[in-house]
């Protein structure tokens, strides 16, 4: 059993969630409304490495009322630095990480509070990462990237929803919504998508698209 998982982000029409510098700040007020809604709808919200680092988000409910989600860093290496926003008082934080993880980093994360969960291999199995939550009570989740992070459990067809807010704006490079070996044709992926929504936001500029997702065994 796993928790149902939610992938959102907001891309430019090139699919970019990221310009090649990091630059990330793509939604409306509206939209940041949105993803703060659905934040509160879920039990854990889970980011990679990466996005933990470059953009410091506290994962917190604040444009809308609603409790905070449990926040899940993936970060094999532990490289997040412990001052981030990530792991402060808010919320509660639990990371997974590997055997490359410093134990010094360890400790002084478990120090502050903060659940560290450390996995033999080089890479954390995402599928256990949602084993762990859903035996904790976890019942939904949601995935805020970045691409690398969305395309491991995409891969593995561990993502239920795709909410993707297409922003108009275009990066030309950077990071790809969904960013990993890539398959070659469109029938390669082990899913397909079927369209469930399409939505104007309300600032007029921008689209929200919701994609249910069809494993395919
Ligand atoms: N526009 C949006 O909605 C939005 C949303 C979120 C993020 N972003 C942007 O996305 C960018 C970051 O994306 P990204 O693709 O570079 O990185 P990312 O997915 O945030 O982080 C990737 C890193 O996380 C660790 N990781 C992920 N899955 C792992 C696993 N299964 N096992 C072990 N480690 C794992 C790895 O670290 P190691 O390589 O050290 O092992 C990996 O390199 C940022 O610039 C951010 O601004 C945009």
């Amino acid at each position: 059993m796993r928790p149902y998982v939610y992938l959102a982000a907001a891309a430019t029409i090139d699919g970019r969630i990221a310009s090649a510098t990091g630059f990330s700040r793509l939604s409306c007020p509206h939209d940041l409304r949105r993803l703060h809604a659905l934040r509160a709808s879920v039990d854990a919200v889970i980011v990679g490495a990466n996005t933990a680092i470059v953009d410091n988000p506290r994962l917190t409910v604040r444009y809308v009322e609603g409790r905070n989600p449990i926040r899940v860093l993936i970060d094999g290496a532990l490289r997040a630095p412990p001052n981030l926003r990530i792991f402060d008082t808010s919320a509660p934080t639990l990371v997974f990480t590997t055997m490359r993880a410093s134990p010094e980093k360890i400790e002084e994360l478990r120090s502050r509070g903060v659940e560290v969960h450390v996995v033999d291999g080089e890479s954390v199995d995402p599928a256990n990462v949602l084993q762990t939550l859903y035996k904790r009570g976890v019942r939904k989740v949601l995935l805020e990237g970045g691409g690398k992070t969305n395309w491991e459990f995409l891969k593995r067809c561990l993502v239920d929803e795709i909410i993707l807010t297409i922003t108009p704006y275009v990066f030309g490079n950077g990071v790809s919504l969904i960013d990993g070996e890539g398959y070659s044709t469109t029938e390669e992926a082990p899913f397909s998508l079927s369209l469930i929504s399409i939505k104007l936001c309300e600032c007029g500029r921008e689209v929200v698209l919701t994609y249910k997702i069809n494993c395919k065994q």
